[in-house]
């Protein structure tokens, strides 16, 4: 665990394990404000409107949040039980398209239940609550591997660009994609970090620089139509990011910009490197067209940040909130058994 972001705490149970406990990431940098969600329509609520977010964390969160759910519900027979829990996960799986994390995460839940369904309800509630932190403590481990993974490609001074976040605040600890910068904080390997803004949310403006500042790392916040710039200056010699689901080709779905990155990238002759743990890979879907696209609301590009209308009313407004890469773009998806 980096010292410097201990107090900062993604996404946890409760003392009395009756609610998930998140930090609220739409408030962020100006308030550090934590949420008891205690009911599905909470939970489904978080995740859709990204105040817990990042796939690794989306796929905790709905692990504890299914969790909380069916310890909750009152009944003895496992039919009963397992009819509401299947209810709760459909409802849960639905709040976001795109990462693999959150289907895969409530999969491995359902099949904690199917592997111990001779016994008790109670006991059953109980293995659940053994998947869900199962599934937290995995991720914590995949990321400090995916670090030392990660930072045998790099070397001391290096300037590193990322978009979007998958830092600390995406998953536990180390993050993917700042797993490396992390370590090789920690061993003095002084990177020099270029966040993209990362619009329309702004990931990368607010999260991003928030964590690494924090953890004392030297960061540059760009706007995103400044990547071609600082890397025409030959201020970066690596590209990181994280991901939200790859393909079985090798295709990779990330956070909107992404792709034109790795374009940019390539131009420049910079390695583009995309780190995630190896429950980010979904094996069913063959390539990047496969992958379902989130579109979210216009408001987040016409009216979000400036508190005033930034666009004509009615303006027809097209906002993915993730793109593919292609494999050909990708110099190597690095992941907690290495790099491919
Ligand atoms: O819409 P978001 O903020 O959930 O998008 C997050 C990303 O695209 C991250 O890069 C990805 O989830 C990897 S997080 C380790």
């Amino acid at each position: 665990m980096i010292k410097e972001l201990a107090g900062l705490k993604t996404v946890c149970l409760n003392e009395t394990k009756d609610a998930v406990v998140i930090l609220d990431q739409t408030l962020l940098p100006e308030k550090e404000i934590y949420v008891s969600l205690f009911t599905e329509q909470d939970i489904w609520d978080a995740i859709f409107k990204l105040k817990v977010r990042g796939a690794p964390a989306i796929g905790i969160a709905a692990a504890y949040g299914i969790y909380i759910c069916s310890s909750k519900i009152k009944t003895s027979s496992f039919e009963q039980f397992y009819n509401e829990f299947c209810r709760i996960k459909v409802f849960l799986s639905g709040a976001r398209p795109t990462a693999v994390n959150l289907v895969a995460a409530l999969d491995r839940m359902e099949r904690r239940i199917l592997l111990n369904k001779e016994k008790s309800v109670p006991q059953i509630k109980q293995e659940l609550l053994k998947e869900a932190l199962a599934i937290r403590e995995e991720d914590a481990t995949a990321c400090r591997q995916i670090g030392e993974n990660g930072l045998a490609l790099l070397r001391p001074g290096m300037g590193v660009l990322t978009h979007c976040n998958a830092g600390h605040l995406a998953v536990s600890e180390y993050g993917t994609a700042l797993a490396p910068v992390y370590l090789g904080q920690e061993r003095g390997f002084g990177f020099k970090v270029f966040a993209d803004e990362t619009r329309p949310l702004l990931q990368g403006a607010r999260l991003t620089t928030y964590e690494l500042q924090r953890a004392g790392v030297d960061v540059t916040l760009i706007c995103d139509n400044m990547v071609s710039s600082v890397m025409q200056k030959g201020w970066v010699q690596a590209v990181l990011v994280g991901c939200d689901r790859i393909a079985a080709n090798g295709d990779v779905a990330n956070k909107i910009g992404t792709s034109g990155v790795a374009v940019l990238a390539r131009y420049y002759g910079i390695p583009f490197y995309v780190l995630g743990p190896t429950s980010t890979i979904d094996m069913q879907c063959p390539d990047g067209k496969s992958i379902v696209i989130e579109e979210r609301h216009p408001e987040e590009v016409t009216d979000m940040w400036y508190n005033r209308r930034m666009a004509p009313e009615k303006v027809k407004v097209y906002n993915p909130a993730f793109d593919v890469t292609p494999r050909e773009l990708i110099t190597a998806i690095i992941t907690e058994k290495g790099v491919w």
